[in-house]
């Protein structure tokens, strides 16, 4: 499991600043009200800047990360009491129970290898028949990883002085990237070394695993507007829904 890039208190302090509110939480809300879920799964959910912002009158919400800096936020933020937070993974989804499970933040890219299918076979058992599951994942041929070297400038963030320096790999044959980081926190006096293992998955790729947990794609994005994706390499976000197949 790779949540030691989140499970510090420093991290996940300046972790909103650094994620804000935007259009992919827009998108995420919108499909919310366009589907009425009324039980809402946020996989990942990380601080719960989202999650709690789809909590709601006649709506049940769950959040659930295995990072307990992450969710220790979550669960104190305002809002935070409206929402049931779970420490740990996909296997703590409620049973056929979910109108609808997110996965944002590039969530999905974090969960490797055989993690990665039985957290969609997890998800599909979540779901309840014609359910739906949407997450965004980076498309590989626009190779992010190649402008993720840095070593940045100090910078001021809620915590004081931050200096941050990373390194990133090539993909591996699994397109597996593997980012550590040395994050310098000057003024609290404490460096907090992180390695993170990203999983680069084709489109063709999402859709094989996709459809072998029971899951059908049934729009694929390249923006938070819902333009449609076609495959090319000039288009670095793939946005996927995909819904739980009846019976
Ligand atoms: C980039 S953050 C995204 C947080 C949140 N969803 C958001 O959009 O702000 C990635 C999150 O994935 C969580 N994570 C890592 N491995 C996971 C796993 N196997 N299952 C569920 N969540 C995982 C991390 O703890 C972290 O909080």
């Amino acid at each position: 499991m790779d949540v030691g890039a989140y499970d510090d208190e420093l991290l996940a302090a300046i972790y909103d600043d650094d994620n804000p509110d935007g259009a992919d939480h827009d998108y995420f809300r919108s499909v919310a009200d366009e589907i009425s879920a009324a039980s809402i799964t946020d996989l990942g959910c990380g601080t719960g800047i989202l999650t709690v912002t789809l909590a709601g009158p006649g709506r049940i919400v769950a959040g659930i990360d295995p990072a307990a800096a992450m969710l220790a936020r979550a669960e104190s933020r305002p809002g935070g009491d409206c929402v049931e937070w779970r420490l740990g993974t996909s296997e703590l989804i409620d049973r056929e129970a979910n109108d609808l499970i997110i996965m944002s933040g590039n969530v999905a890219m974090h969960i490797l290898g055989e993690v990665w299918s039985s957290a969609l076979r997890d998800i599909a058992r979540g779901l309840k028949p014609g359910g739906r599951l949407v997450f965004e994942s980076r498309n590989p041929l626009a190779e992010a990883w190649t402008k993720w070297n840095s070593s940045r400038e100090v910078r001021n963030t809620a915590v004081g002085k931050l200096r941050e320096t990373e390194t990133v790999s090539e993909p591996d044959s699994n397109g597996i990237v593997t980012m550590t980081c040395s994050n310098d926190f000057i003024d609290a006096g404490r460096i907090v070394e992180t390695t993170q293992r990203l999983q680069f998955r084709s489109f063709d790729t999402l859709v094989r695993d996709l459809t072998a947990a029971g899951l059908r794609v049934v729009n694929v994005w390249r923006s938070w507007d819902r333009t449609p994706f076609t495959g090319k390499a000039s288009e670095p976000l793939m946005v996927i829904e995909a819904v739980k197949n009846p019976g």
